[in-house]
């Protein structure tokens, strides 16, 4: 298996299939990082140096030697004010005032399994596939012990990380910052990617050099956000899709977080990912323990493919959970676009009419359906049926969707409330919101506080109670607003640092009694689209909705930026009406289809108003959607084109042995006397492959390399469809 310690030398290291990771404690305890990358076959301590470099301290062992430098070392678990000036991971203040922490090496412990982190999503694997290391560090003049855990995924190269930091002494200690990760990379020209957006415009990869100083991806919204996702990757400037190196790591937690990337003044990166500082403390009395959220991290020497690889298995294979973690989705439409908050039971029912008769399984009813709520200004909170434009409820309108054949679907935003609401008048004080103060609103509501017991209790018996009034197999989870005003009444002053993360355990108890109870109702994570697209929200949900933009083109480029961390079985996605309700633009339908396809896929649309034309591709789509599902959301998936770019978006999905493959995307713009594209597919170069619909017989290398001649293009966002069948299996 992948741990092996040399004890005497206090030497660790863990391997993967095709990585490596070492660290080991120096004669002082002083945990040193030595390597990630590549498997090498031995120590790599040798290249460690020990520069004399001015104004870099010494631990207090080291004596007359000006060389071994906290301050230019590349150290598994930096510690805040002792003399590493760098970016630290973890940060406390003493009891009497006291900021200094010093931690060296105490013991190791090497388990089967994988670790669970208590309140918290996290990896989790079979005992056999699994290994956990513990490594137990404590301070040199206070009772803070640290256990560094380390989760490894031999086969996936998958290494995960989280901290668990306990008080031993008699007197409190606050945490000031408490990283999940720190990794040290002494050697090395680095680019640094992070996915950075806006509502309606999520994950656009952004790729730079580093820069000497700190760099900085974060969210402060009280949600990981459209804004910056929580993930980083690390590459070599030669990186491409297929070939260089790079470092990635992904944050399995839905709250603010900070990820910080510091080129130091010798050239050697750090960086370290956890809770955002800006929003944490954390008091520790005597014996308590705190628990760091996870981080996962890989290493491809294969570009970004690999990498991605990488992540979407672990993702969908030891992330997402429940009956639908790797089933078929079931094609939904959803009535959101096609009303807004204009319906009633009559029209739900003509939509859904519509929908059966095209083949469509459920029918998800979006906002509006409780409470006074036809219009966002108020009702959040009431949970409870609108009976004037549901009359007779859920349970009726729900069967008539039931007797068509197909199931149905629930909206909540169970985190809100409207202080237009019932909800509100009862209880002011769930809110958050500082006392004396008007609150900020956003989306004209408010956020429940969910650190509060008997407001998860609230949520949990009204969610509990409309599930269980009707036949309901779907929700859509959403929380339309970022989260400030951070107060609690039931926390204390010197607590309420805590309220960030406590919100986010609150919500994920919650979330996770909830999918206990009822772990037949799959639950879709939805924040103003893909505000909260996480790996922590796709622990209790198998599928996020990736963005409130569903225009085929800009969904094409969202898509291509969550597709190098997030699984493609992860994306929510719906083909929507022309002119586009976000851009106004105009994309062919089978564009839609065939962006659409890289996800759940569904519909948002009132398939009713379509034109003969377009109703009849819909139970084409449906028919090629499942037919390829297997292939799309359980193969490899292949960025072939950067569509931030250039005239197209092309992608891949082949299954493992390469011997099925189909390429989807569009071609932006036809020119006028345009010479065909040969798009270089990956495939496996010494087979012999098909096109469907030509008659030649191809090697995978002259695909690879020579490439595919797309089909003639017509018109602004040609869809491309090309499936490709290997000879002879
Ligand atoms: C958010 C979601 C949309 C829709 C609306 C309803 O914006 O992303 O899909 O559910 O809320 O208010």
């Amino acid at each position: 298996m992948g741990i092996k310690v040399n004890e005497k030398e206090r030497f660790f290291s863990i391997t993967t299939r095709n990585t490596e990771y070492q660290f080991k404690a120096d004669k002082f305890g002083v945990l040193k990082h030595l390597w990630y990358g590549e498997k090498t076959d031995r120590d790599m301590e040798y290249l460690l140096d020990y520069p004399d470099v001015g104004f870099s301290g010494q631990i207090y062992e080291t004596g007359d030697d000006r060389t071994d430098s906290i301050d230019t070392m590349p150290l598994e678990y930096p510690c805040g004010g002792i003399g590493d000036f760098r970016i630290p991971a973890i940060k406390v203040t003493h009891a009497d005032g006291s900021t200094a922490l010093d931690l060296r090496y105490k013991g190791y412990c090497v388990k089967n399994g994988k670790y669970n982190i208590p309140g918290l999503p996290a990896v989790y694997a079979e005992e056999a596939k699994a290994q956990t290391l513990e490594i137990t560090l404590c301070d040199t003049s206070s009772d803070t012990e640290v256990i560094l855990r380390y989760g490894v995924l031999e086969e996936l190269d998958i290494i995960t990380r989280s901290a668990e930091i306990r008080n031993n002494s008699n007197s409190p200690i606050f945490l000031k910052e408490a990283a999940s990760l720190s990794l040290d990379i002494p050697f090395g020209d680095w680019e640094w990617i992070h996915f950075q957006g806006r509502h309606t415009k999520e994950r656009v990869p952004e790729r730079a050099p580093l820069i000497h100083g700190i760099q900085e991806s974060s969210s402060s919204r009280g949600m990981s956000s459209h804004h910056q996702n929580p993930s980083f990757i690390l590459c070599s400037p030669d990186c491409t899709e297929q070939t260089g190196k790079c470092y990635g790591a992904f944050f399995v937690y839905s709250g603010s977080f900070q990820i910080q990337i510091e080129l130091d003044q010798l050239n050697q990166t750090r960086a370290v990912m956890g809770l955002n500082s800006k929003l944490f403390g954390w008091k520790l009395n005597s014996g308590e323990s705190f628990h760091t959220p996870e981080a996962v991290m890989t290493y491809s020497a294969g570009g970004f493919s690999k990498l991605s690889h990488n992540f979407h298995k672990v993702i969908r294979e030891n992330i997402c959970r429940g009956k639908y973690q790797l089933a078929e989705r079931p094609v939904l439409l959803n009535n959101w676009e096609a009303t807004y908050f204009g319906f009633d039971a009559e029209k739900i029912i003509k939509i859904a009419e519509d929908a059966a008769a095209l083949g469509v399984d459920m029918l998800v009813l979006d906002d509006g359906w409780f409470g006074k709520r036809d219009s966002d200004t108020s009702g959040l909170g009431d949970w409870f049926v609108n009976e004037k434009k549901l009359p007779g409820g859920l349970g009726s309108l729900v069967e008539k969707v039931k007797a068509l054949g197909m199931k149905f679907g629930l909206w909540f935003e169970p985190e809100m409330v409207s202080e237009d609401s019932e909800l509100y008048r009862a209880h002011p004080d769930w809110a958050i919101k500082i006392p004396n103060r008007k609150p900020t609103r956003g989306r004209y509501q408010l956020v429940l506080d969910m650190s509060r017991k008997d407001v998860r209790d609230y949520l949990y018996d009204s969610i509990a109670a409309i599930l269980k009034s009707a036949d309901i197999s779907y929700i859509k989870w959403d929380a339309n607003r970022s989260i400030c005003d951070w107060y609690s009444g039931e926390l204390s002053a010197e607590n309420q640092c805590e309220l960030p993360h406590r919100y986010m355990l609150g919500l994920y108890e919650l979330l996770e009694r909830l999918t206990a109870y009822f772990p037949d109702v799959m639950i879709e994570g939805c924040s103003g689209g893909g505000g909260r697209f996480d790996a922590g929200m796709l622990y209790y949900c198998p599928q996020i909705w990736c963005s409130d933009d569903t225009d085929a083109f800009e969904r094409a480029k969202i898509q291509y930026g969550t597709s190098f961390i997030y699984p493609i079985s992860a994306v929510g996605s719906h083909v929507s009406v022309v002119p586009n309700h976000q851009t106004g633009c105009i994309t062919p339908f089978e564009t839609r289809a065939v962006t659409t396809m890289a996800g759940s896929f569904g519909y948002e649309l009132d398939l009713g108003a379509l034109s003969d034309e377009e109703k009849n591709a819909v139970p084409e789509q449906i028919k090629r959607f499942k037919k390829y599902a297997p292939l799309i959301h359980n193969g490899k998936y292949y960025r072939l084109s950067d569509p931030t770019t250039g005239n197209i978006a092309l992608w891949e999905y082949a299954s493992e042995d390469m011997s099925e493959v189909l390429i989807h995307g569009m071609v932006f713009r036809t020119e006028p006397n345009m010479k065909r594209i040969a798009i270089k597919a990956v495939l496996s170069p010494d087979s012999q492959y098909k096109i469907e619909g030509d008659l030649g017989i191809y090697t995978g290398a002259a695909l690879m390399n020579g490439g595919i001649l797309l089909p003639k293009t017509w018109g602004d966002y040609c869809p491309i469809e090309i499936h490709l069948i290997k000879q002879g299996v």
